[in-house]
């Protein structure tokens, strides 16, 4: 399984792939006209969690015990913590959307440290994660399951912050998403979103996850419905449809929509050989006016 977001070495990735051509069937993108790669998302998100993938992990409990302290910090990229100062400075009381984020991760965390939290996300496996922790811990997370791109269960300016860490690349379209989070957020509400770097789907991923080699191979835009079937099933497994997307859809398609950016930050990919060459993630801090 590929998965950018993957952690681990390339052997695991493998090993919980031994024999992709003749395991489930069923649950590889199979192209055909009604092919829906939200819908194939969600289940392969199902999977995931079923597999341990890292970003479907909840918290413990000693994390929301220091988060309820006051001590809290989440992560949009990579291992990074975000910096506090781009958050509200009270965030006691703030209307925080956690736009495509399960996996009992950043919700419970903010929601410890106060904020009144919503978490959208595409699978019920990864919205499991976040009531499991909220009811471990008596933490009141609202969970809704939904597309990224239609917020519509959400009235306008309802939310002082959307949190979106990195899962834009499983969704086909971007515009749709920053024109929703736009309307979603009050005057002076902020977006904070990562994203993966394109640069990184240029590369074979057979090469750079087997032998670590950056052979260039791919034009952008990518998408891993561009390979052949046999190819995603090797490369991809039963993981979800990645796509790179461009910095113009990331950057400038949220100025489109009305935000003005506050912020931009990097890191490398913490899982992947291109870590050593060049950033992996790009987070943004964007206010609506
Ligand atoms: C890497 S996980 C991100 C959540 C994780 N807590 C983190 O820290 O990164 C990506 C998430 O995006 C969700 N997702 C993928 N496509 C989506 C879509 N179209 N709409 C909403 N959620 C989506 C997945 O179900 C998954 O939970």
């Amino acid at each position: 399984m590929r998965l950018h977001l993957r952690l681990g070495s390339p052997a695991l990735s493998l090993a919980r792939h031994p024999t992709p051509f003749c395991q489930d069937l069923l649950s590889w993108a199979v192209v055909t006209d009604s092919f829906d790669p939200v819908e194939y998302n969600r289940a392969a998100w199902d999977r995931e969690v079923e597999n341990s993938n890292m970003w479907t992990r909840p918290v413990g409990p000693e994390v929301i015990a220091r988060a309820r302290a006051g001590d809290w910090s989440v992560v949009l990229i990579g291992h990074r913590a975000v910096p506090r100062a781009w958050f509200p400075a009270e965030l006691v009381g703030a209307e925080v959307l956690c736009l495509a984020a399960g996996g009992g991760q950043q919700g419970p965390v903010l929601a410890a440290a106060g904020a009144a939290v919503t978490v959208l996300d595409n699978s019920p496996r990864q919205l499991d994660r976040d009531r499991e922790v909220a009811t471990r811990e008596g933490l009141a997370v609202r969970t809704v399951l939904g597309d990224m791109r239609d917020l519509s269960v959400f009235p306008d300016a309802s939310f002082d912050v959307v949190f979106n860490p990195v899962s834009s690349v499983f969704s086909p379209e971007l515009a749709p998403v920053w024109r929703e989070s736009y309307r979603v957020l009050r005057p002076g509400g902020i977006l904070m979103t990562g994203f993966l770097n394109p640069d990184v789907f240029i590369f074979d991923a057979t090469a750079l996850d087997e032998r670590g080699e950056l052979v260039v191979r791919h034009p952008l835009p990518f998408s891993s419905l561009d390979l052949s079937e046999q190819e995603r099933a090797r490369s991809y497994g039963t993981g979800p449809i990645e796509y790179s997307h461009s910095l113009t859809g990331q950057i400038g398609g949220q100025l489109a929509a009305g935000f003005t950016l506050t912020h931009l930050d990097e890191a490398p990919h913490h899982a992947d050989a291109t870590g050593r060459y060049m950033p992996g993630f790009f987070a943004t801090r964007a206010v609506k006016p």
